[in-house]
């Protein structure tokens, strides 16, 4: 059985969809934090909250391959995973598939600490493990695009830095690889997209596909950081992705490996084709 954590997530939910494509559907569980979200999943669901341990031995109960994906928050993830890891090792699950970062033993994203952490303590827990250090997803850059289409402009502090982005689809179906393919036992992936663009590509991009002059306009950190605050986000946030933007300057988002589409076997998502997506009408409530 394949058990998928965070399975009411955006990425969750794309590898459940996936696996569902690959074998039956019985063997899949969902480990959530709500079954009442997890209703519309069509995949047997499991009450599963990293802050309360008692959920973690029953829902992992018969899982041969867990797939962890990281939590969303921020601060509290490293003693989550190291509880997860610690459940999974007592239940006697045969292989961990973690979602790290893009190069974390390296890279100055200050979010790598907790990745570091989890993957030190999976390697150190003897379970058979894969980690798919994931890099940014598309869609954090195509989201700012009504924004900006707003507003005139794109602003950030990535400068040139070149970022080589993939959608949580591209991502979703490596891990599907990962999880239904043999020979994956102690390998770390570093997973990018096949594209690196830089933000005045995408600037670029937008503005060719709507028509209108849409610039990238840089700035420095402190002043990116107040924008981001201006446009109603929390400051401690606010700071955090500027200063991610300052190590997207210094190409801590870029990687020319490929090994995310040698996995899935197909290119990942061109950047013009995430902003068409993006750039498309809401369907009506309804139709
Ligand atoms: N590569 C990138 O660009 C990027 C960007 C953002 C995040 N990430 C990382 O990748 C992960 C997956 O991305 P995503 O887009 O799917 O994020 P997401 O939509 O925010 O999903 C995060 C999932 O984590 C679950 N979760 C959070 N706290 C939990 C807890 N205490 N116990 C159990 N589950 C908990 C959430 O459960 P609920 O559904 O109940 O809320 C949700 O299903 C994120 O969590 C984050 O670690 C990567």
């Amino acid at each position: 059985m394949i058990a998928i954590t965070g399975a009411t997530g955006q990425l969750g939910r794309l590898v459940v969809e996936k696996l569902k494509d690959k074998g039956p559907a019985s063997d899949i569980v969902a480990l959530v934090r709500s079954t009442t979200k997890a209703a519309d999943l069509g995949v047997a669901s499991r009450q599963t909250d990293y802050d309360r341990p008692e959920t973690l031995g029953p829902a992992l109960e018969g899982v041969n391959t867990l797939l962890l994906i990281s939590s969303s928050e921020v601060g509290k993830r490293a003693a989550q995973h190291r509880a997860v890891i610690e459940a999974a090792k007592k239940a006697g699950v045969k292989r961990v598939v973690y979602t790290s970062l893009l190069h974390a033993d390296t890279t100055p994203l200050s979010l790598a600490d907790e990745h570091r952490q989890t993957e030190a303590e999976l390697k150190a827990s003897g379970i058979p493990y894969t980690i798919l250090r994931n890099g940014w997803y598309t869609e954090n850059y195509t989201a700012s695009i009504p924004g900006a289409l707003a507003g005139g402009a794109f602003v950030g502090s990535a400068g040139e830095g070149r970022i080589s982005s993939a959608t949580r689809a591209d991502f979703a179906d490596a891990a599907v690889a990962v999880l239904t393919t043999e020979g994956h036992e102690g390998q770390t992936y570093e997973l990018a997209g096949d594209e690196a663009w830089t933000l005045s590509d995408l600037a670029a991009e937008v503005s060719r596909q709507t028509g209108r002059e849409i610039p990238y306009r840089d700035l420095p950190e402190a002043e990116y950081a107040d924008a981001l605050k201006g446009f109603g986000m929390p400051e401690g946030f606010a700071r955090m992705i500027a200063g991610w933007d300052v190590g997207a300057s210094q190409g801590a988002l870029f990687d020319d490996s490929r090994q995310l589409s040698k996995l899935t076997g197909r290119p990942t998502t061109p950047l013009s084709a995430a902003v068409a997506d993006a750039l498309k009408p809401a369907p009506q409530a309804g139709a």
